[in-house]
C-alpha cells in the first residue's frame, strides 16, 4: 500500500522510519519532509493548507492512507477533506482536533464529563482575567492562551507582576485565555490510539519542556524524552484511561464528533491521582522519537485499522521492555530566535555508535545538511536501563559536529535518580 505522510519534523522522520519497516508498505510519499524523512520516502511538493491539491495527489497516486503528523493541518480540517473524498486518514477531524485546538473547549468538556483536571475559568477580556485572579485563584497560577501556541502559550505566574505581564501579552489584541489552578506532581504523557470507539494504549513518555538543564528557562516544544514513563505505573495508566481518556472519547462520540487517531494526554500525577493538563491530537515531538523505536509491531497495519474503524479487531500494541531516550539538539537561540544555516556533520558517526538520528529542522544545501529550524536533530538510544540509554544517547550526541547547536545534558534525570534509588534499596535488602 502506498502512503502519504505529511509534516517536516523529527516526529515525521520517526514515523517514516517506522512505517518503512511495515512489510505492507509500497511507496511512502512525504510532504514536505526533510533530509531524514527522505531516507525512507519520496519527497513531494504539496502544501497541506491546499486541501484540493492534497486530495488530488492522494487520488491520482492511489494512496491508501494519509498520515497527518502535525496539529496545524488537523485543526485546519485536512482529515475531513480527505475523508470526504474517500481517502483513509490517520488523524482526527477538525471538530475532534479541537481537543488540542482550544484549551477552553477541552476544559469545558472535562467539567461536563467529570474528568479530573485543574480548576479553571475561561476569560475573554483583560477585566475578566483580572477579576478571576483577584477572586478565585491563589499563586502560583497558570495562564494559557486558548489556541495553538507550539508549547509557548503557557505561563506559570508566581507573582502578581508575572501574571500581569502574561495577560498584557495575551490581551494585547483580542484574545481568549484559560486561567488555571496550579497542579503539583510529576508530569507524564500517555498515548492512546483510537478509532473513536476502541482504544489501544500506545506507550508513555516523559518530555523535558524547559530549554535549560534542571528544567529551567522558557518552555519549548520539548528538549528530550524517554519512554516508558515508569512513574505512570500500570495502575495509574489504567486510572488515566478509565477516568480521563474513555470519558473524553465518549463525550466526543455523543457530540457527533468522534476522535480518531492518536490522543496524547498530558497528565499531572497528583497526590489524588492523574489529572489532565492538556490534550494533543497527534504524536508528541520528541516523544514519538522515543516511543516508536520501542513499538514491536506493524505501524502501517495499526494506523490503517484506526483509519478504517477496525481497531477493536487488533491485538494490544506490544512494546519492547527496554527504555528509549531521546536528546534534542537545537539551534542556538532556540526557542526565541534560532540561528539557522549552521552546518551539521557527524550523523554517520552518531549512527555508527548504535544511536538513531532523527532529523527535524534540517535541509540540504549542495554540501550536506544544514539547520533550518529550532529543533534540528533528535538522537535516540535504546538500552536495558534508563542510565544506559542515556549514556548511549549522549555517545551519539557527542559524535555530532554541529557548532551552532546546543542540547541539555540531563535528559532523563528524574528517572535516572529513581533507578539509582531502586538499586540502593535492592542492595540494602541483599
Ligand atoms: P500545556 O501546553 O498545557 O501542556 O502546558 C505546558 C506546560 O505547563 C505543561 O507541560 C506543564 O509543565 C505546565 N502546566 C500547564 N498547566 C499546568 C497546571 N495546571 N499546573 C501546573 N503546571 C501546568
Ligand atoms: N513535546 C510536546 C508536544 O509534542 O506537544
Amino acid at each position: 500500500m502506498d502512503v502519504l505522510l505529511l509534516g517536516a519534523g523529527g516526529r515525521e522522520h520517526a514515523l517514516a522510519w517506522k512505517l518503512a519497516r511495515s512489510p505492507g508498505l509500497g511507496t511512502l510519499y512525504a510532504a514536505p519532509g526533510n533530509p531524514g524523512v527522505a531516507r525512507h520516502a519520496r519527497l513531494v511538493e504539496l502544501d497541506a493548507a491546499d486541501h484540493a491539491t492534497v486530495v488530488a495527489f492522494a487520488r491520482d497516486h492511489g494512496v491508501g492512507l494519509v498520515v497527518i503528523g502535525p496539529e496545524a493541518p488537523l485543526v485546519d480540517g485536512l482529515a475531513d477533506s480527505l475523508r470526504a473524498a474517500g481517502v483513509p486518514v490517520f488523524g482526527p477531524s477538525k471538530a475532534a482536533a479541537w481537543l488540542e485546538g482550544s484549551k477552553g473547549f477541552t476544559k469545558d468538556l472535562c467539567a461536563r464529563a467529570g474528568i479530573p483536571t485543574a480548576g479553571y475559568v475561561r476569560v475573554r477580556t483583560r477585566a475578566d482575567a483580572d477579576a478571576a485572579l483577584a477572586g478565585t485563584f491563589s499563586l502560583p497560577v497558570v495562564i494559557k492562551a486558548d489556541g495553538l501556541a507550539a508549547g509557548k502559550g503557557v505561563t506559570i505566574a508566581y507573582t502578581p507582576a508575572e501574571a500581569a505581564a502574561a495577560l498584557d501579552i495575551l490581551f494585547d489584541g483580542p484574545g481568549e485565555a484559560v486561567i488555571e489552578e496550579f497542579l503539583e506532581g510529576e508530569e507524564a504523557s500517555l498515548f492512546v490510539l483510537t478509532d473513536g470507539v476502541a482504544t489501544m494504549p500506545f506507550g508513555s513518555a516523559q518530555d523535558h519542556k524547559r530549554v535549560g538543564e534542571g528544567d529551567t528557562g522558557p518552555n519549548t516544544g520539548g528538549m528530550g524524552a524517554y519512554s516508558p514513563a515508569r512513574v505512570l505505573t500500570p495502575d495509574l495508566e489504567a486510572r488515566a484511561i478509565a477516568e480521563i481518556v474513555r470519558p473524553t472519547l465518549a463525550a466526543m462520540r455523543d457530540a457527533g464528533t468522534p476522535f480518531s487517531g492518536v490522543l496524547y494526554a498530558g497528565l499531572m500525577l497528583t497526590a489524588t491521582g492523574p489529572k489532565l493538563i492538556e490534550y494533543n491530537a497527534r504524536f508528541g515531538d520528541p516523544e514519538a522519537q522515543a516511543i516508536l523505536p520501542r513499538f514491536d509491531g506493524d505501524l502501517l497495519q495499526v494506523m490503517l485499522a484506526v483509519a478504517e474503524g477496525r481497531l477493536g479487531e487488533m491485538p494490544p500494541a506490544r512494546f519492547i521492555p527496554e527504555t528509549a531516550l531521546t536528546v534534542v539538539i537545537a539551534a542556538k537561540g532556540y526557542p526565541a530566535t534560532p540561528r539557522t544555516g549552521g552546518r551539521i556533520g557527524g550523523i554517520d558517526l552518531a549512527e555508527a555508535t548504535g544511536a538513531l538520528v532523527f532529523q527535524a529542522g534540517s535541509q540540504t544545501d549542495g554540501d550536506g545538511p544544514v539547520a533550518s529550524g529550532g529543533r534540528v536533530l533528535a538522537v535516540t538510544a535504546v538500552a536495558r536501563s534508563v542510565a544506559e540509554a542515556r549514556a548511549a544517547a549522549y555517545r551519539g550526541v557527542d559524535a555530532i559536529d554541529y557548532p551552532d547547536g546546543f542540547h541539555r545534558r540531563d535528559i532523563g534525570w528524574r528517572e535516572v535518580a529513581r533507578e539509582q534509588r531502586w538499586r540502593e534499596v535492592a542492595r540494602e535488602r541483599g
